[in-house]
């Protein structure tokens, strides 16, 4: 999605807009040093702890952990969507977008105008045609209202095979802009036939409620398929668009939750029993792409499967695609339904409360993970456990980083017992209690990056072609030296800048943590001391090819804080202060 926007756009808008201002006007802050302090707009708190610097365009609450650019707190605040919130920038700004091919050119417009049309022309079936009894009374029969009915754009394509055909044709739509929008096929004769007959249909909209592709649910329960739906087209992506995603925001300004289920009946029932915040995939398993679009509107998700084992292996799949976008602050939980019932049986049998309570208690990712993780194994031998582990070691992996990341892999050390026996066991980790600051920069390719986030200008104080780094093939240090690379070049980029050229990447949650260090209060204007002890940095990595020390790094990359007990923590800062910095 970022890539449709070029990086040197980018760029210009985070050097034109200023964090402070954007966030003031929603958030009055106040001058603290060279930061600005508010209250934490992202959770309950009575002290300060968000602070946004200016330097670096980063704000940070060390209270929840929630930080980033104005991109992503607008992204955060205001429930953008990434390319809405670079808009609302841009004109703040005073800059357009650069058009790049591919994008919302003129004919995805015109598409979106005979879907628009088509929409119309369902809905009207619906109220008019002399065959839209059997579809009626079977709304009916399922028990919908004509109220819910009208808020979901619920419509009938009737039967016949050139109905939407003709009355678009009529309105100007070539054959070709027909197939486009997937509403029409040719057959074997060449002739241009309409894709929905005799079925209710259910329009699919975008987030800005643009109708973008239909599903169509045949009107009596033997007809196959049971379901027909829009196919890909250039504005309808199966794998991350989400029935009822439009409507629930729609209904309400400050979403809290979304729970996920599989069917467009399931969102019309939910929502017409008092549930309005629910949404559907549209027949195909979850993806990341649908994650990041959930978690772009609520820090809350409910998922709900079938309680059989196609269920459990929809579940499973659903956990492994939003691991990596669990950062602080969001949460997911499970909830498998009795057999034989879906949403829709189970809110019209049980009622809204019921169905809430349910949700309340459903399980949350955490324990549905190590339940899982419990089941493959034998847990009562040390082979098991040690399989457990290794199930879950790249699972814990995909998690970014943070407290719930240092937190799981805490429990995992729990669950399958793997703490030596001469360590202490490890205590849910004290968050708060934990010197923060020091454990970002834990080791010194971390300070060297941490202090380049800080002050960018120490990049042109490097070697300009330093082969000893650029050879070095110690872990993470290519990172460092595509700062460095990048930061020649364009040396009026800030930390902001950044960060947004590695969004949702590894790399980019590796920074956007150390983009939180800030040096100790009378440090910070040094600058002779940082760039002295970023020089003894570079110096220390490019001499430090010895297998020892990758060892310790290697380990540190893996190893969550929490996971040690605080001498060992203690041990290996010192193990790198022993040998140098
Ligand atoms: P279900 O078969 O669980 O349907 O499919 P449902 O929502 O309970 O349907 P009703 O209650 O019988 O009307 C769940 C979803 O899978 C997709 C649709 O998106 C459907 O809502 N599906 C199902 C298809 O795309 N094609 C099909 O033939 C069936
Ligand atoms: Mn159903």
């Amino acid at each position: 999605m970022a890539g449709r926007i070029p990086q040197e756009f980018l760029d210009q808008l985070l050097s034109r807009v200023d964090l402070v201002e954007v966030i003031n006007a929603r958030v009055p802050l106040r001058q603290a040093g060279h930061d600005f302090m508010a209250c934490c707009p992202f959770h309950a708190e009575k002290t300060p702890s968000f602070s946004v610097s200016p330097r670096k365009q980063f704000y940070h609450c060390f209270g929840c952990g929630a930080h980033g650019t104005a991109i992503g707190f607008l992204m955060a605040y205001e429930g953008l969507e990434f390319l809405d919130a670079v808009e609302d920038l841009a004109r703040l700004a005073g800059l357009e977008i650069p058009k790049t091919g591919g994008g919302d050119d003129g004919s995805s417009r015109v598409l979106l105008e005979w879907l628009a049309q088509a929409d119309r022309f369902f809905r009207q079936q619906l109220r008019e045609h002399p065959a839209r009894q059997r579809a009626v009374d079977y709304l009916r029969q399922r028990g919908l209202t004509g109220q819910i009915a009208g808020r979901f754009g619920i419509g009938y394509a009737p039967p016949g095979w050139e109905n939407v055909v003709r009355a678009l044709r009529e309105a100007g739509a070539t054959p070709d802009q027909l197939i486009e929008a997937g509403l029409a096929s040719r057959d074997e004769q060449n002739r241009l036939r309409d894709r929905f007959r005799d079925r209710i249909i259910f329009p699919i909209r975008d987030r800005r409620g643009r109708v973008i592709a239909f599903g169509g649910r045949a009107p009596d329960s033997d007809a196959t398929p049971k379901y027909l739906n829009s196919p890909e087209t250039r504005l309808f992506h199966k794998r991350s668009e989400l029935y009822g995603l439009y409507e629930a925001r729609a209904h309400s300004q400050r979403l809290q939750r979304l729970v996920v289920v599989e069917g467009y009946l399931d969102v019309v029932a939910l929502a017409q029993h008092g549930i309005p915040y629910a949404v559907a995939t549209l027949g195909t398993a979850t993806t990341d792409g649908h994650i990041e679009r959930l978690f772009r509107a609520v820090e809350e998700l409910v998922f709900c499967f079938d309680g059989d084992r196609a269920g459990r292996a929809a579940g499973w799949r659903a956990l492994d695609a939003a691991l990596p976008f669990l950062r602080d602050g969001r949460q997911i939980s499970f909830l498998f339904l009795p057999e034989g019932e879906d949403p829709d049986s189970l809110i019209r049998r049980e009622g809204q409360a019921a169905f809430e309570q349910r949700l309340a208690q459903a399980t949350s990712l955490a324990d549905y993970l190590f339940a899982e993780l419990r089941g493959r194994v034998n847990p009562d031998t040390l082979a098991g456990r040690a399989r457990m582990a290794e199930f879950a070691r790249p699972l814990l992996e995909k998690l970014p980083e943070g407290h719930f990341r240092d937190l799981m892999e805490a429990r995992l050390q729990h669950d399958a017992k793997l703490v030596h026996t001469r360590l202490r066991p490890p205590a849910p980790a004290p968050i708060r209690t934990v010197d923060h600051n020091a454990l970002l920069i834990r080791t010194p390719l971390r300070k060297a990056i941490a202090l380049l986030l800080h002050r960018p200008e120490l990049a042109q104080t490097a070697l300009t072609d330093d082969v000893a780094l650029r050879d070095s093939n110690q872990p993470g240090i290519k990172l460092l030296v595509d700062l460095l690379d990048i930061l020649r070049n364009q040396p009026q980029l800030r930390a902001a800048a950044l960060l947004e050229r590695y969004r949702e990447t590894r790399e980019g949650a590796i920074l956007e943590r150390l983009a939180q260090w800030t040096p100790e209060p009378e440090l910070a204007e040094d600058q002779f001391g940082f760039e002295a002890e970023f020089a003894d940095i570079l110096d220390y990595l490019r001499q430090r090819d010895d297998p020892e020390e990758q060892w310790l790094e290697a380990l540190l990359q893996r190893s969550a804080p929490s996971a040690l007990s605080a001498e060992e923590r203690e041990a290996l800062r010192n193990f790198g202060k022993v040998r140098k910095v």
